[in-house]
Order: structure tokens, then C-alpha cells, then sequence
């Protein structure tokens, strides 16, 4: 089941131009394209004429023309072109549905039209602000649940495990970060601090003058139903972070995460990394990128593999343990949206 009555990243902004872009979401098969006059539209990826996926035609003056027999649809999924016919009926219509571009993405709305509010779309003003947070982002598909792949953001101590050539550290570390859980109006946000840690390897190759102690924090967000926004960093051990608020001068970064489900059971996940370091130096944004790259692949893959075995055996013999704790409360943000929802529906 899925939360319908929300916005979901479709589309990094860049990824939809005149081709049009085929995407399920959401398990609705949708079509994204961009018109003549720059404006991007979401339809449902089918002709009302004989059903043939209209991200096999072309974007033309119009709309886009179905690659069958030259139907052409406009934005707002209105017929407006039949080859050979100058009636054009009311039906020739195909289901269109709430786009909105913002802050570098395409947001998408699958549910009740009419309770599409665009004003609750997340904030990300950082990917606009290039000057202090020059990003890179890209789409990795994931063969694995959007819960899942939360639900791996919201447990870091997976990263002293998962990511020990790059982002990791000592796994002990993670284990014993202070970690501050807190419920927000849209989902929750934690801090973990790890005092005097050792500086993870990436860390140490973006900024080479930072100690090899740190003071390091993660910050997470989870804004339900499918977006984390994250801030992570570190200073030198024992220079102010923690007690004095202090975090310039060594490792900073954001991460945008946006995971949309494609099925049940597979995603696309939206990503960015934001350099917050090196801001004026556009090899730190690209190796910073490259690293968290080569992390994220590492988390595709575990994610996957887990979700091919509970596929198999499913979920009822799984436990909960102590670091499950913005996990389980992650998940039960979404059982109350899913559960508000299904009322409405009935
Ligand atoms: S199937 Fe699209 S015009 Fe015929
Ligand atoms: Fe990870």
C-alpha cells in the first residue's frame, strides 16, 4: 500500500527535457516531458486511443504526440490533435497529474488532485545556493523497497559495518554516538554526535588538514512520507563543536535523499551531495560526490540483498533492537499517514 496523498520526487529537474522520460511511481506507469515554453507535465504513460505508452512519441508545439497514430496531448492531458478528425470528443482525454519544479526536482502528486497543496512541498533552498552549497545529484535505482532504504538512513550504526573504506569509522564509535531523537510536525529529525572519534577516511581525504580526533555530527531529518535531508560534519576534537556550537572550518556536508517508490518492492532514490568544505573549489564537489557514490553503492547492495531474502521468508521473525529507535518511529509516522488516508478514502 501506498501514501498517495503526498509529493514525491518524479524527476531530478535536468533529467526531463523535450524526450520525453518514461518512470513508474507509485506503480502508475507516468510519463514526464517538458513542453516548448519550458513548462514540465506529468501524465499517465498511455493513449486513450488504442493504450500505447506515450513516452514512445515525441514532444511536439502542442503537447506530446502518441508514437502510434499521432494523437497529441497537451499538459493538462486534454486532446488536443487527431489526425484526419476535426472533432475532438471530451474523452480524448488521458489522466494529467499535479507537477510542480522546485528547488532543482520535479515533484510529483498521485493522489486526490484537489488536495494537492504545493505549499507543503520540502523546503531545499541549498541546491539553489550554489555560491556556499555547489551541489552534484544523480538517480540510482534501487531493487529494493523505498521503506527499506529509509529505514537504512535512519540506523547509522550500519555505517562502521557497510561503509568502512569511505564514510564508516569505527563501528564502536557509531554504536556509542549520542543520539538525540526528536518528533517534528512532519516527521522527526535526530543529531548523533560522536566525540573524539576517528575521522573516517573520507573525511580525512576531502579536508587532509583535519586531525585525525574529531568531533563529528549527523544530522538527520526524515519529512515523511519519502525524503531525508541530511548535514554532516566534524572539527578537530575538543575545539567547540559540541559545547560552543563551532562548526566551521573542517568537514561539512549536506545530503539531499529522495526515495520514490517505483513498486512494492523497488525505488528510485534521489540524491545529492552539497559541499559545504571547499565550496570554492569544484574538484572537492566532484570527488565528494565520487565518494558518497561509491557509499551509496554500498547501501544499494545490502539494501537489495535484504530485501531479496525477506521477498523469501518475509518479516514476521524480525527483531527490534536498540539502535531501531528513530527507525520504529520513522515507520509508525507512516503507518498513522497511511492509516489518516485510508480513512478519508472510506
Ligand atoms: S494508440 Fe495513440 S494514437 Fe493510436
Ligand atoms: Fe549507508
Amino acid at each position: 500500500m501506498f501514501i498517495k496523498n503526498a509529493w514525491y520526487v518524479a524527476a531530478w529537474a535536468d533529467e526531463v527535457s523535450a524526450t520525453p522520460v518514461a518512470r513508474r511511481i507509485l506503480n502508475e506507469p507516468v510519463v514526464l516531458f517538458r513542453d516548448e515554453r519550458g513548462s514540465a507535465a506529468a501524465l499517465l504513460d498511455m493513449c486513450c486511443h488504442r493504450g500505447a505508452p506515450l513516452s514512445c512519441g515525441k514532444v511536439v508545439a502542442s503537447g506530446i504526440e502518441c508514437g502510434y497514430h499521432g494523437m497529441v496531448y497537451a499538459g493538462d492531458g486534454a486532446c488536443v490533435h487527431i489526425p484526419g478528425q476535426v472533432h475532438i470528443p471530451a474523452k480524448a482525454r488521458v489522466k494529467s497529474y499535479p507537477l510542480v519544479e522546485k528547488d532543482t526536482l520535479l515533484w510529483i502528486w498521485l493522489g486526490d488532485p484537489a488536495a494537492a497543496d504545493p505549499s507543503t512541498i520540502v523546503d531545499y533552498p541549498f541546491h539553489n545556493d550554489t555560491a556556499h552549497w555547489p551541489h552534484k545529484h544523480t538517480l540510482y535505482p534501487i531493487e529494493g523497497s523505498a521503506s527499506l532504504m529509509v529505514d537504512n538512513l535512519m540506523d547509522l550504526t550500519h555505517l562502521g559495518y557497510v561503509h568502512v573504506s569511505t564514510i564508516g569509522g569505527y563501528p564502536q564509535s557509531h554504536v556509542d554516538a549520542i543520539m538525540d531523537t526528536q518528533p517534528t510536525e512532519t516527521g522527526l529529525k535526530f543529531t548523533r554526535w560522536m566525540l573524539d572519534s576517528l575521522a573516517p577516511p573520507t573525511y580525512k581525504k576531502a579536508v587532509p588538514a583535519l586531525a585525525d580526533r574529531i568531533d563529528r555530527w549527523q544530522e538527520f531529518e526524515f519529512v515523511a512520507p519519502a525524503v531525508v535531508l541530511q548535514w554532516v560534519g566534524a572539527i578537530d576534537a575538543g575545539t567547540g563543536a559540541y559545547d560552543k556550537g563551532k562548526r566551521d572550518g573542517g568537514f561539512s556536508m549536506r545530503i539531499f535523499h529522495g526515495l520514490t517508490p517505483e513498486t512494492e518492492t523497488t525505488c528510485h532514490y534521489f540524491w545529492s551531495t552539497l559541499n559545504g568544505f571547499a565550496p570554492n573549489d569544484p574538484q572537492s564537489t566532484q570527488k565528494i560526490f565520487d565518494e558518497v557514490s561509491a557509499a551509496f553503492r554500498e547501501d544499494q547492495y545490502i539494501v537489495q540483498q535484504q530485501q531479496m531474502r525477506l521477498k523469501e521468508l518475509g518479516e514476521d521473525a524480525l527483531i527490534n533492537i536498540v539502535a531501531d529507535g528513530a527507525r520504529v518511529h520513522m515507520r509508525r509516522v507512516l503507518e498513522r499517514m497511511l492509516a489518516r488516508e485510508t480513512q478519508v478514502l472510506a
